[in-house]
């Protein structure tokens, strides 16, 4: 059969995105290899992410489902450049390449998203403190909101806000700790350094007990 020069380039552009088509769609399936059985000298990431994807709110362990693909993917290099340090995660993410850290963050983000974890009541007064700092800030101490950076009620605006409403507590209060240590050193402009700086100890225990538990993050009611 000859084509013609048309034929040719439609057949070619054809093929191109059956490929592509197929590629995201082994990518994810590959990642969710990974996330169930592990692969070669790594731990099946469900094993501490949780079998429902969920996390593990009360060791730490954060929930990925519904996250960003492109932030899941650039924390597993932090990791592994030791922007983060984990003793758990670090050697783990060191463990995987570019392509398995992009399959299994794609697999992670295509899972449904976040909805609030059990936790501190709504209404309680660490809540609703915590929500006044989510939603107003703090501007005694010139402290944004964090919903101003983290989109409306903390559901991320991708790809450099992540998703924070819904994430486990004690996870949430590891990080901004990390941040005021300089454990975690994953952003760039320093955002969230300046932030975590402006934290007191209080202020971590009452936006990490909020944020665990928003009040109605789908509706975006106030408490
Ligand atoms: C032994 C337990 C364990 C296993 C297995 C594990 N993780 Fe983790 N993971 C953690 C812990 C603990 C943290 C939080 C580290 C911290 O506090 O910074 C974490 C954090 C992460 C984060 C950062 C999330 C965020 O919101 O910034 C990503 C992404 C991640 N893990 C992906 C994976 C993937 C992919 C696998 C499988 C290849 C995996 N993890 C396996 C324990 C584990
Ligand atoms: C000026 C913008 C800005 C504001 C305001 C802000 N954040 Fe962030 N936050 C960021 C950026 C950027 C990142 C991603 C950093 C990275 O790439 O690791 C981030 C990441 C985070 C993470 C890590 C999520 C994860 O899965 O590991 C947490 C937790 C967080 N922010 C909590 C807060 C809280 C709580 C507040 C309010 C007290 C807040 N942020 C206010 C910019 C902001």
């Amino acid at each position: 059969m000859k084509l013609t020069h048309t034929q040719a380039i439609q057949t070619a552009l054809c093929l191109l995105a059956l490929a592509q088509a197929g590629l995201s769609h082994a990518d994810a399936q590959a990642g969710a290899v990974i996330a169930k059985n592990g692969t070669a000298g790594i731990a099946a990431c469900m094993q501490c992410h949780g079998g429902n994807d969920v996390g593990n709110a009360a060791a730490g362990f954060p929930r990925l489902a519904g996250q960003n693909v492109d932030y899941l993917a650039k924390q597993l290099a932090d990791f592994k450049a030791k922007l983060r340090t984990s003793p758990l995660m670090g050697p783990i993410a060191s463990a995987l390449s570019p392509t398995q850290m992009k399959d299994v963050a794609d697999y992670y983000a295509s899972l449904p998203g976040w909805k609030p974890a059990p936790g501190t009541p709504p209404g309680s007064a660490l809540s609703v403190r915590g929500a006044q700092l989510a939603q107003h800030g703090n501007w005694d101490k010139g402290m944004p909101a964090c919903f101003a950076c983290h989109g409306v009620n903390g559901a991320g605006i991708a790809p450099h806000f992540p998703a924070i409403a819904g994430q486990g507590a004690v996870y949430i209060a590891n990080q901004l700790k990390n941040w005021q240590t300089g454990a975690r050193l994953t952003d760039p402009q320093g955002l969230m350094k300046a932030v975590a700086d402006k934290l007191s100890a209080d202020d971590i225990s009452a936006v990490s007990a909020y944020l665990e538990r928003p009040t109605n993050p789908a509706a975006g009611a106030t408490p």
